[in-house]
């Protein structure tokens, strides 16, 4: 063994010695700098730093034809491909019918829907319908597996009021990375009782605004590392509106409905408007997850966790700016999980760019829709869903159990308890539900309205309302789990089927089979 001059074994040994204790000591002093480094870092603020040189994208609607059963019918194509989201380098990316994002599906109230959904994307996936009323075993959750090169063909009847839905892949364990890498789009429904004062010239008044944040490495690819602490998943400090970075929209009418989509993973937004002088704008909150409120409600700021919607009317002055910003949001957390969960982060999204003179459309109508008629004294259940670590109930996703059997054609009210200290949220498939309260007290008026995903603070807890109708399959479950997809895929998910009045939960099946 070689040795420096001088330095006998026994030096050595205490050299030794005086280096691991040195190091021992310097320890809570190297993992307080990093704390205190990423904490200071935690806090991030785009205002002044996004440039809006782009145009907004609309995605387009997707086309479709009348087959011989008079069902409207749409295809859409899983694919890989590449992205140029302005860095300079194309981004390997998904999307559906494009490379990035898909076409927004439009279809009325009573009409029959079939979707051949052809998986191209080289490893099995699924495609759910987010808010939709509809058989299990058309819903896309984990049991429709799609697997590749091979087409999936649900079809239903859309009944349910005007709504702004959405879809993406929901394979379990591979939700947040399919979702980042790009399969998402919106579903609009449309109901002949909707008011015509509503702006609806899509892309024009009627604006999908799909919000998502991305990282980027240095050769311009998706980088979805999870920031160091983070209690809830992947944050990106780049924000994609339709898939593009920082655009604007220009404005010609005065008044402009945006059909706000959180399709992050784990993203929690504030959003507001400002004006160029900073000042706050307030907008008219019309509608939520599962449709129109019954009057439009005034307010500066909406929160939405991922997989929720907000449709919002903003009226604008001929000539002026605004800008969708996404303030601090209140996580109702401790300040750790507060900050390390972006909850202090402010991100600028969109820019509004009126014309010099603004189409005059019709007053909001007073009445929107008709107010939920579900009513807490029908419920004949309360079940308790206690939300904590990556668990429902202490218990792990399992594809192979059955957690809840519900009757059809009865109301039930679901108790949602987050008690682990981290913010989670809930959302059910199949039904629209009415929140009864948030920890007792009755929800803000944004909270009104139909809804099938709610944010649950940290050690609070609400009560759900809602009735299950139409569809029963003692063998085909439907999901409900915590939409933060990280969550979601570690398992924070339960399953429930419904079933006919005395029938009993039977084995879930999967389609296709596993091999
Ligand atoms: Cu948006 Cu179960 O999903
Ligand atoms: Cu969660």
């Amino acid at each position: 063994m070689r040795t420096a001059p001088g330095v006998t074994t026994r030096n050595r040994r205490w050299l030794a010695v005086v280096a691991f204790v040195t190091a021992i000591a310097f320890l809570p002093l190297a993992v307080i700098s990093v704390v205190v480094s990423r904490w200071v870092r935690a806090d991030m603020s785009t205002v002044g730093a996004v440039d809006f040189a782009r145009p907004l994208v609309i995605p387009p609607l997707a086309g479709s034809a009348t087959d011989a059963g008079g069902r409207r019918v749409f295809d859409l194509r899983l694919q890989a491909g590449t992205t140029d989201f302005g860095l300079g380098r194309p981004t390997a990316t998904w999307g559906i019918n494009g490379s990035y994002l898909g076409p927004t599906l439009r279809a009325k109230r009573g009409e029959k829907v079939a979707i051949n959904v052809t998986n191209d994307v080289g490893e099995a996936t699924s495609l759910h319908w987010h808010g939709m009323h509809l058989p299990a075993e058309m819903d896309g959750g984990p049991h429709q597996m799609i697997r590749p090169r091979t087409t999936w063909r649900p079809s239903w009847t859309i009944d349910q009021p005007a709504a702004t839905l959405w879809y993406h892949p929901h394979l379990h364990g591979d939700t947040a990375k399919h979702v980042y890498r790009g399969l998402a789009g919106m579903f609009i429904l449309d109901d002949s009782s909707m008011s015509r004062d509503l702006p609806h010239a899509y892309g024009t008044d009627d604006v999908p605004v799909i919000v998502q944040d991305k990282s980027f490495t240095r050769d311009g690819q998706l980088d979805d590392h999870e920031p160091l602490f983070s209690p809830t998943g992947f944050l990106g400090e780049t924000i994609l509106v339709n898939g593009a970075v920082a655009p604007y929209h220009d404005v010609t009418t005065d008044k402009v409905r945006l059909r706000l989509l959180n399709a992050s993973n784990a993203r929690i937004y504030n959003f507001g408007l400002v004006d160029p002088a900073g000042r706050q704008r307030g907008f008219a909150l019309i509608g939520t997850d599962g449709g129109l409120l019954p009057h439009p409600v005034g307010t500066g700021g909406i929160q939405l966790s991922p997989g929720e919607r907000a449709e919002i009317v903003v009226s604008m002055r001929p000539g002026e700016d605004l800008v969708l910003r996404s303030r601090p949001a209140d996580l109702g957390a401790d300040f750790w999980n507060q900050r390390f969960a972006g909850g202090d982060d402010t991100l600028d999204i969109l820019q509004l760019r009126a014309g010099d003179t603004l189409a005059a459309t019709p007053e909001l109508p007073e009445r929107l829709a008709p107010t939920p008629d579900l009513k807490e004294a029908d419920a004949v259940t309360t079940r308790k869903i206690a939300l904590g670590g990556s668990d429902i109930n202490g218990r792990d996703m399992d594809m192979s159990r059955i957690d809840e059997v519900v009757t059809v054609d009865t109301t039930e009210v679901w108790r949602v308890s987050n008690g682990d200290g981290t913010p989670h949220s809930f959302h059910i498939h199949d039904v629209q539900f009415v929140i009864l309260d948030v920890d007792g007290a009755t929800p803000a008026p944004p909270l009104r309205g139909w809804k099938d995903t709610v944010y649950v603070a940290p050690n609070s807890s609400v009560r759900l309302l809602m009735r299950f109708a139409d569809y029963t399959d003692p063998d085909s479950p439907y999901m409900f789990h915590c939409h933060l997809l990280r969550h979601e895929d570690q398992g924070m998910m339960g399953q429930f089927v419904v079933v006919k009045p005395g029938q009993r939960a039977g084995q879930p099946h999967s389609h296709p089979p596993p091999n």
